[in-house]
């Protein structure tokens, strides 16, 4: 967990950015069934963002009128005390955290009326219902969590952007632990990784290794034996010994730093040839990618640089035809790499994404509407202190391989024949995808890979895979 005194100082330098106040929600216990069986708490991350140790329900009014940071907290009850154990005082936790004041939550709407007055206040929705509809009522603000235009007001969203898009040293300390653990559970699925089983028991290992360093989930774990399903959630399938496992899967830390990380294995422990070929030009990509993080570099070029990377592989596997340039510029890609190369990644793994392209996408650019570069996420100027992944992959989607219009548009330069036979090897079930991803800081020099411990080399996975049981 980062020291007080860097939250402290988050907090100072959101106060000097704001010309007026603002409220800040934390959010609270979310129900799972019925009301008093909750899913596991998690803050909203600007929240976490300028605190530790966040308490649920919590909220805060930022003044930089007077430079005050009020946190309201639950009262602390005996009920609490007996049900939930202890809880530090009001007056310990101002002390330990350095707020102006902390104040009883039950009084924050009278409280805020009474400092604020009829100053503007501007807040955040956030993604707790109960919180933001409080946080509206005080306000008067008409936001929207799940309309990423109106989450808030676009200056308020710039400033917060302009802040948790630079990791500090102790932001990015979290995120070296977490790679930590992202290591010790995607070697663990390697090593335990054996025919016959289903997915579900390397799950238990990516996310048992998770919950022993501390740690959960940052996203719903991707295990599958399809990997060209591209956030596929089940977990049910069995592994045969010619599949490919795809584990997409990352540490959350209690700070709420995180990382998203892919590899991509054979069950076997060893690649077929088409595979080897396959996963080599998208290590090339990743790769190529990765090596492109730079201060000043638009992300939509590292975007097309990978692309162009995995085309040139697929025109030599014969799989695509014609100039690379020309393909990648028509968005020929998209029928084996139908996504974009990464996001932010922070707090969130895909880091303010509630704000929408306000943040993710410099002024004046707009997305793509080419199927595939459509779903790029990001493209900003990177700067020293953002933090990004690079996730190329090659897949075998039937949805798209055999879709009668993408095979009338892209006839001259895809071998759809060819494509064909990755769809139906493997005694039917089909090759699958594979995607390789790490996670980037870009550096005033060039870049520094957080994820660069965990193994990607072709030797040294195979090395890994079934060791648990040799
Ligand atoms: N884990 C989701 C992603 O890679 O973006
Ligand atoms: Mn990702
Ligand atoms: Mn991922």
């Amino acid at each position: 967990m980062p020291h007080p005194s860097h939250h402290k100082a988050r907090r100072a330098e959101f106060l000097a950015a704001l010309d007026g106040p603002v409220l800040l929600m934390a959010g609270g216990w979310i129900s799972r069934n019925y009301p008093a069986n909750w899913s596991p708490y998690r803050a909203d991350s600007t929240f976490l963002f300028f605190f530790p140790e966040v308490e649920p329900n919590a909220a805060a009014l930022f003044d930089p009128k007077d430079g005050s940071v009020t946190l309201f907290l639950d009262e602390r009850t005996q009920a609490d005390a007996l049900w939930h154990g202890p809880v530090p005082s009001f007056a310990d936790v101002k002390k330990a955290q350095g707020v102006s004041a902390v104040q009883k939550r039950s009084e924050l709407a009278a409280f805020v009326a009474k400092k604020v007055g009829k100053r503007a206040l501007r807040t955040v929705a956030i993604a707790d219902p109960r919180a933001t509809a409080e946080a509206l009522a005080i306000t008067g603000e008409r936001l929207d969590f799940h309309d990423n235009q109106k989450v808030a007001d676009p200056a308020l969203v710039a400033t917060i952007a302009e802040l948790r898009n630079f990791k500090r040293p102790e932001e990015l300390a979290e995120m070296r632990l977490t790679a930590v653990t992202t290591r010790l559970a995607h070697t663990a699925a390697m090593a335990h990784t054996r025919p016959g089983i289903r997915e579900q028991e390397l799950v238990g290992h990516v996310e048992g290794t998770f919950a022993r360093h501390g740690c959960v989930p940052a996203y719903n774990t991707i295990l599958s034996v399809r990997g060209e399903v591209l956030h596929n959630h089940a977990h049910g399938n069995l592994l045969h010994d010619t599949d490919l496992v795809l584990l997409d899967a990352g540490a959350e830390a209690p700070s709420g730093y995180c990382s998203d990380v892919t590899r991509t294995w054979p069950v076997s422990g060893h690649f077929s040839p088409e595979g080897a070929e396959v996963y080599d030009i998208v290590l090339a990509a990743e790769k190529a990618a990765i090596d492109a993080v730079k201060p000043g570099m638009r992300y939509r070029d590292v975007h097309m640089l990978a692309a162009r990377v995995l085309t040139d592989g697929l025109v030599q596997m014969g799989l695509m035809k014609g100039n690379v340039d020309a393909l990648v510029e028509n968005g020929a890609h998209a029928m084996f790499f139908p996504h974009g190369t990464g996001h932010l990644l922070g707090l969130d793994v895909h880091d303010l994404e509630a704000f929408g392209d306000q943040v993710a996408y410099a002024r004046g650019r707009k997305r793509s509407e080419q199927f595939g570069t459509a779903y790029l996420r990001l493209d900003l100027d990177l700067q020293p202190g953002m933090c990004v992944t690079i996730e190329p992959g090659i897949y075998f989607v039937p949805a798209i391989l055999r879709d009668a219009a993408f095979k009338k548009q892209w006839k001259g330069q895809v071998d759809f024949a060819r494509a064909e036979r990755f769809l139906t090897m493997n005694s039917g079930r089909g090759f699958g995808g594979i995607r390789i991803e790490d996670d980037v800081l870009c550096t005033t020099d060039g870049r520094e890979v957080l994820t660069a411990a965990i193994p990607k080399e072709r030797l040294a996975i195979e090395a890994l895979v079934g060791s648990a049981g040799r």
